[in-house]
């Protein structure tokens, strides 16, 4: 028996992986794959991203950026499989097998789908209008990414919290109807608030409120979104609260401690304005992401060499998956 923990989480290509990302889920993870105890598994979920029907050359540049992100962030370490989700065939189907022990119902209170639907209610349209079966379902094919390669902890953001919960939910499930020990009982690993990034305007940065940074913008593209980043009219002299101030929230993340205890003293003190404080953050911000930006430029400039690079942790995930679907087969009876 080895004693490794199998870590796994699923990152969806669907837009530019920003700031925030990287702070709540990119960081998280390299702290949890120092550990050499753990078999990290990270993939791609481009089968995830279909729901949304993103142009295909869209969705393959998107998966390409989104593997080269990870791996030159610090994750291309002996010690973690990076694949494409759609590479794992044994992945879709131990979801359609799971798709028999799902209750429909579990997936009528699921948060995505009753978001959907309660979008519609409120424009006064059908109430499925623009649900595909894929959106639907999506918490099914989640279980299975999970289930399919046993894992042990899943670090996540608090907003997948619930999906966590059904493919616990459906490991029980399995075992009660066919037969205990095949699909393991993954457990929840939930991101505590701090890593939660402020955008532009001061709500959480998402790509759904345009409001990101790019973690692979050039220099001056990210300076001026710093610039545009919403303060209050407080003038320089008068003290202010670091607590309440977006620049303070983000120089956490990329400033040096040191650094961040003498912004917060002038904050408190007053005598320091938010021109100077956004100009030094994004020289921070600049000094972290650099040495990023490189290597990210340099593994997307052979593309040959990403996708070899992939197609190996791809087999070994094929491989491992093969094995959760043939015990999971054989328990079912096919
Ligand atoms: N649903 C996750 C998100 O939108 C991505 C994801 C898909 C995932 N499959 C997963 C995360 C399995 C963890 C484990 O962020």
């Amino acid at each position: 028996m080895s004693t490794q923990t199998v870590t796994l989480t699923g990152i969806q290509p669907t837009g530019e992986v920003h700031l925030g990302n990287y702070a709540g889920a990119i960081q998280p993870l390299l702290r949890l794959a120092a550990d050499e105890r753990r078999d990290v598994y990270v993939f791609v979920a481009d089968l995830h991203a279909l729901n949304g029907q993103p142009d295909p050359a869209v969705l393959s540049e998107r998966s390409r950026r989104v593997a080269a992100t990870l791996l030159a962030c610090g994750l291309d370490r002996p010690n973690v499989r990076l694949y494409r989700q759609s590479r794992v065939p044994a992945i879709a189907r131990l979801a359609t097998m799971l798709g028999s022990v799902t209750s429909k119902g579990l997936l009528n209170r699921a948060h995505a789908y009753k978001a959907a639907v309660a979008a519609n209610a409120e424009a006064g349209r059908d109430p499925d209008h623009g649900v595909n079966a894929g959106l639907f379902s999506y918490p099914v094919l989640m279980a299975a990414d999970i289930l399919g390669l046993g894992a042990d902890e899943v670090p996540v953001g608090v907003d997948q919290a619930q999906h966590l919960e059904i493919a616990v939910d459906l490991a029980q499930q399995f075992a009660r109807t066919y037969r205990p020990g095949v699909l393991r009982e993954p457990r929840a690993l939930i991101a505590d608030g701090v890593a939660t990034l402020p955008g532009l305007d001061g709500r959480k940065m998402s790509k759904s409120y345009d409001n990101t940074i790019a973690l692979m913008g050039d220099a001056k593209t990210t300076a001026a979104k710093v610039r545009r980043i919403v303060t209050d009219s407080t003038p320089p002299e008068q003290p202010k609260d670091p607590d309440a101030c977006t620049l303070v929230t983000l120089l956490r993340v990329f400033a040096e401690a040191h650094t961040v205890a003498e912004v917060e003293a002038r904050y408190r003190a007053g005598g320091i304005g938010y021109g100077e404080v956004k100009a030094l953050l994004a020289d921070v911000i600049e000094d972290h992401v650099a040495p990023l930006r490189a290597r990210y430029e340099r593994l997307l400039a052979d593309p040959g060499a990403l996708r070899d690079r992939l197609a190996a942790d791809e087999r070994h995930a094929a491989d491992r998956a093969d094995e959760v679907l043939a015990a999971t087969m054989s328990a079912m009876g096919l």
